[in-house]
């Protein structure tokens, strides 16, 4: 269905500002409009919203969340019963992961610690109803999202994530722009049919016959682009300069975002809050569950209209639009001096490099297929449900070297750490295919610019070798990390690993 661009005004979320320290998130289905044109889909959500409301607080100040689930019995979207060993499970069973906290193993959503409506069943894993979240840690735009195990990414696409924010001193030291010229973006990509529901696929269009379905797929890209829950929106800002956090919350799609004029944007955040220094940039690529924070001047086009681009998609085919985000109008009227900056210096940045190192893990993410002849992604060639691999000490600073054997890209993600980026080295994957050796094929490529801060979400590319150095600290207890494609990481790209304890 072909639906008209830039016509619905971008919603900004709901925020919730820490009063008191006790927090009730339902899950709940509902309808909602994503577009002039549409009626309303039938959506999940937290509170009554899609996208979730914003959680906003401070550095240090603790947060305790009951996460309910309201939900129907049954899915909204086809779930496949194969994976997992999940026939006998409800079928629709949620567990809420802040994305990035620094919280307990109880309180972080491990995927089996999963609940049913009014917690009337829950997973082998559940432990309790409310979390709580420390937030002692780096400012930074976090998220979260739902996590259940087998069907993270049928959750997350019919609605279940939002924003959670951690505001700190070192921000607000700096005179960058805020209040209602501070900005969040959510990026999402669905598929509507035409009455309006929202589409995703059972299965493969050619089953062969034994497939079971519904039937997962490697891939999903919608051909309609969200933000903060409105198909193509607009925003009126005024000619001055506006801070933009801005969240890929796809299941699969990666954008590189670009403006429409080539001017460049200012990146002063990444996952893990503020970078060292801001970095200038015409283009910046957001894999799904990567957070940037970006300034953007419009001083220069008064009166004018800019389109926020996506490089990676199409733009003006009439099936696929994908190359379109949103349009900025710069048509309000200054209210007031623009006195904010674009500061060079934002904060500093200790090495781990220089940490004495306790191991190097040797990686590598693998293709194969299962019984059915399905594409199957692992990590390290284990499942899920192998014996747990990766046991750092507390404490302890590792080197993960993550070997990407298959032919694309996969955005890997630790729990409970900010990460640094070391290097990528490529190597020959042809002559990896023949003999499984290793043959370097250019030496050690420094991170991004913009990768050089806190990671808790990076780019592992096809035939290279990403290094990472993560310190395992502050909590021990099991954890998880995975592939952030939500078709990967239910299939089977996602591993438990320990922090154990020191005696
Ligand atoms: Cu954004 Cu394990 O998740
Ligand atoms: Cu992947």
């Amino acid at each position: 269905m072909k639906l008209k661009k830039f016509i619905d005004e971008l919603p900004i979320m709901q925020t919730i500002k820490k009063q008191g320290s006790y927090l009730e998130m339902r899950m709940e289905e509902f309808r909602q409009k994503l577009h002039r044109d549409l009626k309303p889909t039938r959506l999940w959500g937290y509170n009554n919203q899609f996208p979730g409301p914003t959680i906003e607080v401070n550095e240090g100040e603790e947060l305790h969340i009951k996460w309910e689930n309201h939900l129907p019995d049954n899915h909204l979207l086809p779930v496949d019963k194969s994976i997992h060993h999940i026939a006998n499970h409800p079928e629709v069973r949620t567990v809420t992961h802040v994305h990035g906290s620094v919280t307990k193993p109880e309180n972080d959503g491990y995927p089996e610690a999963w609940f049913s409506r009014n917690f009337k069943e829950v997973g082998p894993e559940f432990l309790h109803q409310v979390y709580s979240y420390p937030n002692k840690q780096r400012a930074a735009t976090l998220w979260y999202h739902d996590h259940a195990m087998g069907i993270t990414r049928l959750n997350v696409y019919a609605g279940l994530a939002g924003m959670y924010i951690i505001r700190g001193k070192q921000e607000k030291r700096l005179n960058i722009p805020k209040d209602e010229y501070e900005i969040p973006l959510i990026l999402m990509d669905k598929t509507i049919n035409n009455d309006g529901s929202l589409f995703y696929p059972v299965g493969p269009e050619n089953p062969p016959a034994n497939l079971p379905i519904p039937s997962i797929l490697p891939a999903f890209t919608g051909d309609k682009i969200l933000v903060n829950g409105k198909i193509w929106p607009y925003l009126n800002v005024e000619p001055r300069k506006y801070r933009f956090r801005i969240l890929n919350a796809s299941n699969t799609r990666t954008y590189t975002i670009s403006l429409e004029s080539g001017d460049p944007m200012y990146q002063i955040g990444s996952d893990g809050g503020l970078l060292s220094k801001t970095v200038v940039a015409r283009s910046i690529t957001m894999e799904p569950a990567e957070r940037i924070d970006v300034i953007i001047d419009f001083r220069k086009y008064q009166g004018k209209s800019l389109i926020l681009r996506n490089d990676l998609g199409s733009i003006n085919t009439p099936e696929d639009e994908t190359g379109d985000i949103m349009q900025f109008n710069v048509r309000l009227p200054l209210k007031g001096k623009d006195s904010t900056i674009i500061p060079k210096h934002l904060s500093s940045i200790p090495s781990l490099k220089d940490k004495p190192i306790s191991a190097i893990r040797n990686l590598k993410l693998v293709g194969a297929s299962d019984d059915f002849g399905r594409p199957l992604l692992l990590l390290d060639n284990k499942y899920w449900d192998d014996p747990i691999s990766e046991t750092p000490k507390l404490g302890s600073t590792e080197i993960w070297s993550i070997i990407n054997v298959t032919g694309f890209t996969h955005p890997i993600h630790l729990h409970l750490v900010q990460f640094q980026v070391l290097d990528r080295t490529p190597f020959n994957l042809e002559k990896f295919n023949q003999d499984g050796s290793i043959v370097y094929t250019g030496s050690a490529v420094k991170p991004k610019p913009n990768e050089r801060g806190w990671k808790d979400t990076i780019a592992a590319p096809s035939a290279q070798i990403t290094r990472l150095i993560a310190t395992f600290s502050p909590y021990a207890g099991k954890f998880v990390w995975h592939c952030h494609i939500l078709e990967h990481e239910d299939y089977d790209m996602m591993r438990p690993f320990l922090i154990q304890k020191r005696d």
